[in-house]
């Protein structure tokens, strides 16, 4: 890990963290998480757990450049939060060898911030752009010709006596990441040669990653409390990986540490994480879509403001899971409970209704 520089990173303000900042179901990283995390990441491909395609992807992509000889093709992360794209995006300078200069979309706010991070960029490293969706117009710009030709014109002076300066740069590998990849612009998303696509993870996976995280954590866990855990927690590592450091205080506070499927289950009462891995915001977006209106379709702004919440946090911190979990369907009038998302809350669902045989 030495040899990763953390240069100009910041989370963007503006993140849907208007949850509670302690809801441990939401996939979003909580300010102070970010110690817990690292020691957790996995280093090379082969500790990766899950997203198999993923892994034989860039594994392809990666090994076959090191045959050639030339920087691997630039790689486009995309998928929800907390499925380990910061992650990956470490384990490919690991695995090249390289280091990792690390920014984000909401830092490279002027084509000059660009160009300052481009500029110090060794041959062969891996400069990760996080949340690329966010970057602004013109330093997207200069990233185009940097990606393609290893190249930027920088523009010294203003008005008529301006001139562009090009400027070499050494060829390197871009690793964007970003969790809305339909809010990237064509040209940019063209210019990766590979995207990977992240996947929500199975029970299997999720299970072996909370088992891992026990091991490192030196937390005693028996296999029926890992498969608990790991099936109430939205297919999110992350999410794992938060749960499982509850259930611990509950196991330390009320037992001798040991968890067991008593304290996986008392610890995941307490913090409101129901049999699915639903939170209280998720039932009550189910609620609100059931008993408010009928199973819809309604608006997911009308459903965000039944909750009390920003339409935004409804729509990507709740929605992707409960599409996912097969409770709710998009449509084109808008979203519609399933028939399990009516048994979910203990209901019959009315003729009609969708998933009802
Ligand atoms: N495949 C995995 N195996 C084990 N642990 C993982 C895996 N993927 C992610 N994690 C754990 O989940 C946590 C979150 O991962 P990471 O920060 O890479 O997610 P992310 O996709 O970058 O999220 P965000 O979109 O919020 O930036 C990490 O601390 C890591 O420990
Ligand atoms: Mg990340």
């Amino acid at each position: 890990m030495s040899d990763i520089e953390r240069t100009e990173f910041q989370l963007p303000e503006d993140l849907p963290l208007t949850r509670a900042p302690e809801a441990p179901v939401d996939a979003h990283q909580h300010p102070g998480e970010q110690d817990a995390e690292t020691s957790l990441r996995p280093r090379s491909l082969q500790e990766f757990i899950g997203q198999p395609k993923v892994r034989d992807q860039l594994s392809l992509v990666l090994t076959g450049a090191r045959k050639r000889g030339v920087v691997p093709d630039h790689v486009l992360l995309s998928g929800p939060p907390g499925l380990g794209k910061t992650t990956m995006a470490m384990i490919i300078a690991q695995e090249l060898g390289t280091s990792l200069r690390m920014t984000s979309g909401p830092a490279l706010e002027r084509a000059g911030d660009l160009a300052a991070m481009l500029s110090n960029l060794m041959e062969g490293d891996v400069l990760f752009i996080d949340e690329i969706h966010r970057i602004a117009r013109p330093a997207e710009e200069m990233l185009y010709m940097a990606m393609e030709d290893f190249r930027i014109d920088v523009i010294v002076g203003k008005g008529p006596g301006a001139t562009s300066i090009p400027l070499e740069i050494p060829p390197f590998t871009l690793v964007g990441a970003t969790t809305r990849s339909g809010m990237l612009t064509g040209p940019l998303r063209d210019r990766f040669g590979f995207t990977a696509q992240m996947e929500f993870y199975g029970s299997d996976d999720l299970t072996r990653v909370v088992t891992r995280a026990a091991a490192i954590l030196d937390v005693p866990i028996d296999v029926d409390a890992a498969v608990e855990i790991a099936s109430r927690s939205r297919g999110t590592p992350r999410i794992a990986n938060r749960l499982l450091r509850r259930v611990r205080d509950f196991a330390e506070v009320n037992s001798d540490g040991h968890i067991d499927l008593a304290a996986a289950q008392g610890a995941l009462a307490i913090f409101d994480v129901d049999e699915l891995g639903l939170d209280r915001l998720d039932r009550a977006v189910l609620e609100a879509l059931i008993k408010g209106h009928g199973g819809g379709p309604v608006g997911v702004g009308s459903l965000a403001i039944a909750v009390g919440e920003e339409s935004a946090t409804v729509e990507e911190v709740c929605e992707p899971y409960l599409v996912r979990a097969g409770l709710v369907a998009r449509t084109g009038r808008g979203r519609v409970a399933t028939a399990a998302a009516w048994h979910h809350l203990g209901l019959t669902p009315p003729e009609g209704t969708l998933g009802l045989f």
